[in-house]
């Protein structure tokens, strides 16, 4: 076990590296040539990627992919996506392509408020506190007028104040809950630099506020923040058609495949050990054109699954609707996400992400994004009800096998059509090899 280290952060990348294969690597020729490999030899792009985190010691790759023929709301998309998993870019592909001659998927942006907190403890009743909001709002809102500025020639600024009284919950406790719009921008650095300033004049103004010092009642403020929980950011995204165009799928009766599907899905909103995976299924998707977009995936992870939870239990975020000879896929999903600012602006990929969807507003962005969720729930679920998802799986494990197996490009070309209708099994990989030498 390595000795506690002080002043870890203050030495060089190659101080830091010589601190790791000294104390806990073995190796160290080999660890130092795998970490150098995966610098960029450009050196103005390095520097960007070493500006993200603290303690870089090189990058870290996953496979920035695109799919193409992504219709939405008439719109023919090509899809950045960046994801280890293999078959999530086929999936979504597959999906896509299957939606496009049926119209699509289309989707709209039902409601666009972001909410933050000022959480505090108050010695005395909610009147009284509503009391103190309300005459001093506007020096309140005056506060942030620096910050709101810029935001409010986007359009965006503080739209509602609202003190919520959560002492049944834990004694003293109220927030101070504040309406945001934040136009393009995911607004947490915006949001959290508002409620921050607010906070410090609330403080100064509650200290010298008659009714509070003359009945001994304070606030006490415990922390300002946004709250990644969004049920008021919400976008919804469908798929129809009539049953009888279900046609282009594997062997199966349309009708058949419709009430499969629908049953799968009926399941999920019931049953918490399908949702999960169901869920898991749709986010496949969303991560992936998020890490594209550089957006914060842990955020919209905690934010989707909370609203999982909206009706007190965990169900699926997706429905399936048979009514009058037609089939419907649809999903209704909090989203806050950003097309300015933070590592927007920064990362040269994630720049080109969003050159690639046309420079969309947040509020395209959210469409597109519930698009994609939507269509990989669509070809998890297709292939779970007729061939089985280890298909697909396997198909791509064999090729990093192969890979492993140092097999060329033109082998490996081939092996992607050879896997196609094999029985798929380790013996496939050595008989491939054999067969293509
Ligand atoms: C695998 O990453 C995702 C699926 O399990 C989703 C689902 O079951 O719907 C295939």
């Amino acid at each position: 076990m390595p000795k506690k280290i002080i002043g870890f952060s203050k030495l060089s990348r190659v101080e830091k590296i010589d601190w790791l294969t000294k104390n806990i690597l073995d190796n160290s020729n080999q660890v130092k040539s795998l970490l150098d490999n995966y610098l960029n030899s450009n050196n103005d792009i390095q520097t960007i990627h070493d500006s993200f985190s603290e303690n870089s010691i090189s990058n870290f790759y996953l496979p920035y992919s695109v799919s193409p023929n992504f219709l939405i709301n008439d719109k023919n998309y090509t899809i950045p996506l960046v994801t280890e998993e293999s078959s999530v870019v086929a999936a979504i592909s597959n999906s896509a392509k299957f939606w496009f001659n049926k119209g699509g998927f289309k989707s709209k942006v039902k409601s666009f408020i972001k909410r933050g907190y000022i959480y505090i403890s108050f010695n005395g009743e909610i009147d009284i506190l509503k009391d103190f909001i309300e005459k001093n709002k506007a020096d309140i809102l005056k506060s942030t007028y620096s910050i709101t500025k810029n935001m409010k020639k986007r359009g965006g600024g503080i739209s509602a104040v609202n003190v919520v009284d959560k002492t049944d919950d834990l004694k003293d406790y109220y927030q101070l809950s504040f309406d945001f719009n934040t136009s393009d921008s995911m607004g947490a650095n915006f949001i959290n630099s508002c409620l921050e300033a607010m906070s410090k004049k609330i403080e100064e103004l509650s200290n010298r506020y008659e009714l509070f010092t003359v009945n001994n009642l304070s606030i006490n403020i415990i922390m300002s923040i946004l709250s990644n929980y969004t049920p008021d950011c919400i976008v919804e995204a469908y798929a129809e058609c009539e049953i009888k165009d279900l046609i282009d799928i594997d062997d199966i009766d349309p009708n058949e495949f419709a009430n499969k599907m629908k049953y799968a899905f009926d399941i999920a909103k019931i049953d918490i050990n399908r949702a999960v995976t169901h869920n898991k299924g749709i986010m496949n998707g969303i991560d992936a054109i998020l890490i594209a977009t550089g957006n914060d995936f842990r955020a919209v992870e905690a934010n989707v699954h909370a609203y999982a939870s909206l009706n007190s239990k965990y169900e699926s975020l997706s429905q399936c609707i048979i009514l009058d000879n037609k089939f419907r896929l649809s999903i209704e999903i909090p989203l806050s996400v950003g097309t300015v600012g933070g590592i927007t602006d920064l990362h040269p990929l994630v720049k080109l992400s969003l050159q690639m969807l046309g420079n969309p507003s947040s509020r395209d962005l959210m469409c597109i994004v519930a698009c994609v969720g939507l269509a990989q729930n669509f070809a998890a679920v297709k292939s779970l009800i007729t061939s089985g998802i280890q298909k697909g799986h396997m198909k791509m494990h064999l090729i990093n096998l192969l890979i492993k197996k140092n097999a060329n490009e033109d082998q490996i070309k081939r092996a992607k059509k050879f896997f196609i209708d094999k029985e798929i099994n380790n013996y496939s990989v050595n008989k491939f090899l054999k067969l293509n030498p």
